[in-house]
């Protein structure tokens, strides 16, 4: 992964580091011009509708999957999307994907080892007023953190609780179909799945939700 010219790229791979447990590997990607050409065939066509910044993202992410994957399964494992959009995984991983504007993460285990994984990045900013009501309910716990600071973690673990639960069963959920404890680092959800939960919030949120 080239990192010259991605000083923030290089900060976040740190900071990834912090968040790294047993069985679960993390990489980054700063969204770079052109990452849309990194999407193998079978991925450009499971992304073909979406538009060229949502590709470029995608390229960038399944690039930073991949030096996860290469060691194991050679550089050109696939990971198209699925139907209702989930990565479809190679047989014995299990993963994740998430993209901001500006950078990309991915999360890969074996399966045995972690059942589901969900991640999310965010900039590390407080969430607009006018998604409070959307997404903090009066079950989820956020200790003493500013609140529209905590709503923001809230958002970001409450995506990738959903990422990591879609895969079990299938099921939507909404933001109050999940509630989150951030002091205890866990999640529980509607259809009755519990997460772990573990997060950055410098130099970006990153939760990684797993079980
Ligand atoms: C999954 C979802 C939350 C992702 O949010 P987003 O803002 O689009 O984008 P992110 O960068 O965080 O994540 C995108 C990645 O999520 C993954 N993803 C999308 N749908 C998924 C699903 N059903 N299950 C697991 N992962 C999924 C994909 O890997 C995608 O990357 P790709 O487009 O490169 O393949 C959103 O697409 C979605 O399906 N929302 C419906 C459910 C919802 O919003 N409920 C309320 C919040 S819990």
């Amino acid at each position: 992964m080239t990192t010259d010219d991605a000083p923030d790229e290089i900060a976040l791979a740190a900071a990834l580091g912090r968040l790294v447990t047993e069985g679960i590997a993390l990489a980054c990607r700063r969204i770079r011009p052109g990452d849309e050409s990194y999407l193998l065939p079978a991925e450009a066509r499971s992304i073909s509708a979406r538009g060229a910044e949502r590709r470029r993202a995608s390229g960038a992410a399944r690039l930073a999957a991949r030096t996860l994957l290469s060691a194991r399964l050679g550089e050109a494992v696939e990971i198209p999307r699925g139907p209702s959009g989930q990565p479809l995984w190679p047989d014995g991983v299990v993963g994740s994907l998430a993209h901001d504007e500006t950078m990309a993460v991915a999360a890969v285990a074996s399966v045995g080892a972690i059942r589901s994984l969900g991640i999310d990045v965010e900039p590390s900013l407080p969430l607009p007023d006018e998604l409070l009501d959307l997404v903090v309910m009066p079950n989820d716990r956020t200790g003493d953190l500013e609140p529209s600071f905590a709503a923001r973690l809230l958002f970001s673990a409450k995506e990738a609780v959903y990422k990591a639960a879609f895969p079990l069963d299938g099921r939507f959920l909404d933001y109050g179909d999940i509630a989150i404890d951030l002091p205890a680092g866990h999640a529980t959800t509607r259809t009755g799945h519990r997460f772990q939960l573990r997060h950055l919030t410098f130099p970006r949120i990153v939760t990684l939700a797993s079980f």
